[in-house]
């Protein structure tokens, strides 16, 4: 089962609601580019490249169901409903990059207004196919870096569903158990939406792979105290010098790693690269609602006082110096980044 698919028979996207995981496996379907932007929202679907997919079948409802007649009004509707989709969530580079993507096949299509509809739904669809085989590729490519009986931090939920299927990090620790190795995950819960105990250890433990579950904050003490030989994350969007936007706490856990010597790869296909910003700190960072970080129970006790106030940034950025490598489909990219991504990705 796919993260997100499309339903050719009730012409709408269908995706596992990643809100109800571990708990529940539950499809839900969406035919509007305002219920697809819902669910990107409100995180039913998340992970970059899952957003790009989204994105591009949101714009395929859109496409099928405008009841445009002139090649202007059908522009119009697709305009309107990149607009929605776009303002879904700012850090994710994939989302853009999924609608321009599938714009600019509509753009230079010569086809009738009918054809148009439906190839622009092919293209969706092969975007989302291309999403699986280029993370079997960075698999391939990243499953080198990991030795048998490594121990590896994760951070966050990069797996099959974060994708369309297969998985970015997650992909290359799933490539290296399956070739063999024998490795253990420490799984980052991922404060504040738990998107590694509640996601990623429930990916692991369908593929068997040994792992534990620890608090972001335990991280470092692993790191120090020679538990870990390898970090691996996801990326959200990776500026033209290697800065990675990251689930927030991807910053400390680099820095820690860096700290104790210990590798730190950033695994994202090539649509999470954003070579139109110079550095990281031009990345539009999300900010998400406080109820997020106040809306936690512990032994049926809130964890914070009445009237208390949150911010809750969902996403950090990892300076490029604290990166080991970056493994994209193209190969593991290493320093001088500004340079390599450019002679890799170009
Ligand atoms: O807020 P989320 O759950 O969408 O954040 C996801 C991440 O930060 C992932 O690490 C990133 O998208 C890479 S996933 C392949």
């Amino acid at each position: 089962m796919r993260t997100v698919d499309w339903d050719d028979i009730e012409n709408s996207v269908k995706l596992i609601d990643q809100r109800l995981l571990p708990g529940q496996l539950k499809i839900v379907a969406c035919h509007t580019p305002q219920e697809v932007a819902e669910a990107i929202k409100s995180m039913v679907v998340r992970g970059a490249p899952a957003l790009g997919a989204t994105a591009g079948f949101g714009l395929a409802t859109m496409a099928m169901n405008s009841t445009a007649r002139t090649r202007t009004d059908f522009f119009k509707d697709l305009q309107e409903a990149c607009s929605i989709l776009q303002a879904a969530r700012s850090t994710a580079r994939n989302l853009s990059w999924g609608l321009e993507r599938l714009m600019k096949f509509a753009s230079t299509s010569t086809l009738n207004l009918d054809d148009l509809r439906v190839e622009i739904l092919n293209e969706a669809k092969k975007l989302a196919d291309e999403d699986i085989q280029i993370n079997k590729t960075m698999a391939e490519f990243g499953a080198n870096l990991i030795d048998d009986g490594d121990t590896i931090i994760h951070h966050c939920n990069t797996g099959a569903l974060a994708t369309v299927d297969w998985g970015t990090a997650l992909g290359v620790i799933r490539m290296a158990h399956e070739q063999g190795k024998a490795l253990h995950v420490l799984v980052d819960e991922t404060r504040p939406r738990l998107q590694g105990s509640r996601l990623t250890a429930w990916e692991l433990s369908q593929y068997g792979i040994p792992y534990e579950i620890i608090s972001d904050s335990a991280a470092g003490y692993f790191l120090f105290s020679g538990q870990v030989q390898k970090v691996f994350f996801g990326a959200d969007r990776i500026a033209a010098n290697g800065d990675v936007a990251n689930k927030i706490g991807t910053y400390m856990l680099a820095l820690a790693a860096f700290d104790n010597r210990v590798p730190v790869y950033s695994v994202a296909p090539k649509s999470t690269v954003d070579l139109t910003l110079a550095n990281g700190r031009l990345i539009p960072i999300e900010e998400r609602s406080q109820n997020e970080v106040l809306g936690i129970f512990v032994d049926g006790q809130s964890v914070s006082p009445p009237g208390a106030k949150a911010r809750n940034p969902a996403f950090d950025i990892t300076p490029n110096h604290l990166l080991t490598a970056i493994v994209t489909e193209y190969g593991i990219i290493y320093p001088p980044f500004l340079e390599n991504l450019r002679k890799f990705l170009t």
